[in-house]
């Protein structure tokens, strides 16, 4: 580093979980929890690292990996990893215990002007899940001003779309299929109803 001001991004470090592993129980169990935290996003920053070592890569911040190598053929494995360091985080701090409910009134009026009323936006947010073939993440982003509901592939994030994220479900097997095995669908409602953390969500719309 020729600055000393600039904080050291390499290696990427496992970012902490915003509450203990048994805390999202009986929706999401600690053993769920423990795996998903533990091996896969502690995976992925692993093979950030080994990937990032000794290239232009190995000092840059997680979202400028990311805008680098999105939909660039050859760097499609640091792309996956990076993203999805970024999507997982993205994903905890999107669940809360006792989360669910009413959102801020700020919140609410914007999902009101955009879906008509909040079961309509939780409808259509597990549609998006549903209807996600495979690994992937179902979305609420602001988009020009908008919230709308989309659904990404992998590790694909809505940024590169000019999308600003607002909360995530993650709609990967391993998110899951422990606690609900094939039905993605349980999953989706149980996070939407007594997980999804809409204080967070309001804090994303600035
Ligand atoms: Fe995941």
């Amino acid at each position: 580093m020729s600055n000393d001001t600039t904080a050291v991004v390499s290696p990427h470090a496992l970012p902490s979980l915003p509450y203990p592993e048994n805390a999202l129980a009986p929706v999401i169990s600690a053993d769920t929890l423990g795996f998903h935290y533990g091996k896969h996003h502690r995976g992925y920053v692993d093979n950030l690292n080994k990937l990032a070592a000794g290239t232009e890569f190995a000092d840059l911040p997680l979202l400028e990996i990311i805008n680098a190598t999105a939909g660039k053929v050859d760097k499609i494995a640091i792309f996956n990893n990076a993203a999805q360091i970024w999507n997982h985080t993205f994903y905890w701090n999107s669940l809360r215990a006792a989360g669910g409910g009413q959102p801020p009134a700020r919140l609410k009026e914007k999902i009101e002007a955009s879906f008509g009323t909040l079961d309509a936006c939780k409808k259509e947010l597990a549609s998006a899940a549903m209807a996600q073939f495979g690994s992937g993440w179902a979305w609420l982003v602001l988009d020009g001003g908008t919230l709308k509901v989309v659904k990404t592939a992998n590790a694909e994030v809505p940024m590169t779309a000019g999308q600003k994220p607002i909360v995530t479900i993650d709609v990967w097997e391993h998110a899951y299929y422990l606690d609900y095995q094939n039905r993605r669908l349980d999953y989706v409602n149980a996070v939407l109803d007594k997980l999804i953390n809409w204080n967070f969500a309001a804090e994303n719309l600035d």
